[in-house]
C-alpha cells in the first residue's frame, strides 16, 4: 500500500504548533486553566502543544473527553456523542478544548457546550486543522493551525477507521488507501 500523500510536513507542524503555543500562552497566562483534549484524534497535537506551552512557561492541568461522530467511515454521522467524561472538576475554571480538526463543527461545539454546562468559567477552542467550508453549525475556533479544503486527511493523530494515526505528518487520503 502506498503511503497517503503528505500535505503538511513534520517541520511545518512543529513550527505552527510552537506559534500556537505562543499565542495561547499570551492569552492564558495568569489564568487557572485546564487543557481538555478530545479523544482520540487530539492526542498527538495535544502532546506537542502542551510541551510548547511548557516552553512558554505554562503547565496547565490536562484532562480528556472521548467523543464520537463517525461510525467507521469518512462521513460524520451528524451526531457528536460524549462517550467518556472528564475526571477533573472544571467548575469555575478556564478550559481550552483541543481537537484535531473542526469539520462540520458539531464535535467541538458540543464539547464546549458540555464543559460550560459543567460550570467552566470560560471555554476556548483550539484545533490543529479547520475545514471551514464543511460547517453544519455556526462555529469558529479561537485558535487553529491550518485551514484546509474539503479533503479527508490522516496522520498526526487523525485517523480513517482507526488507521494512519501514527503518521508523523498530515496526509490526504485518496480513494485507494482507506485501509
Ligand atoms: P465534526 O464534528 O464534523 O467537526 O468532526 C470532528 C471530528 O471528525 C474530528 O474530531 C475528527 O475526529 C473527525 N474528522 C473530521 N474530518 C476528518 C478528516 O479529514 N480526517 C480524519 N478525521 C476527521
Ligand atoms: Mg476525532
Amino acid at each position: 500500500m502506498a503511503p497517503p500523500k503528505m500535505i503538511i510536513s513534520e517541520e511545518q507542524l512543529r513550527l505552527r504548533v510552537e506559534e500556537m503555543a505562543h499565542a495561547i500562552a499570551g492569552d492564558m497566562r495568569g489564568k487557572d486553566f485546564i487543557l481538555v483534549g478530545v479523544l482520540k484524534g487530539s492526542v498527538v497535537f495535544l502532546a506537542d502543544l502542551m510541551r510548547g506551552l511548557y516552553r512558554q512557561g505554562l503547565c496547565p492541568m490536562v484532562d480528556f473527553i472521548t467523543m464520537t461522530s463517525y461510525a467507521e467511515g469518512t462521513q460524520s454521522s451528524g451526531h457528536a456523542k460524549i462517550i467518556g467524561g472528564l475526571h477533573l472538576d472544571v467548575a469555575g475554571k478556564a478550559v481550552l478544548l483541543v481537537d484535531d480538526i473542526a469539520d462540520t463543527g458539531l464535535t467541538i461545539k458540543r464539547a464546549r457546550d458540555h464543559v460550560l454546562a459543567l460550570g467552566a468559567k470560560e471555554a476556548a477552542t483550539c484545533v490543529l486543522l479547520d475545514k471551514p467550508t464543511r460547517r453544519k453549525v455556526e462555529f469558529a475556533p479561537d485558535y487553529h493551525g491550518f485551514s484546509i479544503g474539503d479533503v479527508f486527511v490522516v496522520g498526526y493523530g487523525l485517523d480513517a477507521a482507526n488507521r494512519h494515526r501514527c503518521l508523523p505528518y498530515v496526509a490526504e487520503l485518496t480513494g485507494n488507501d482507506i485501509s
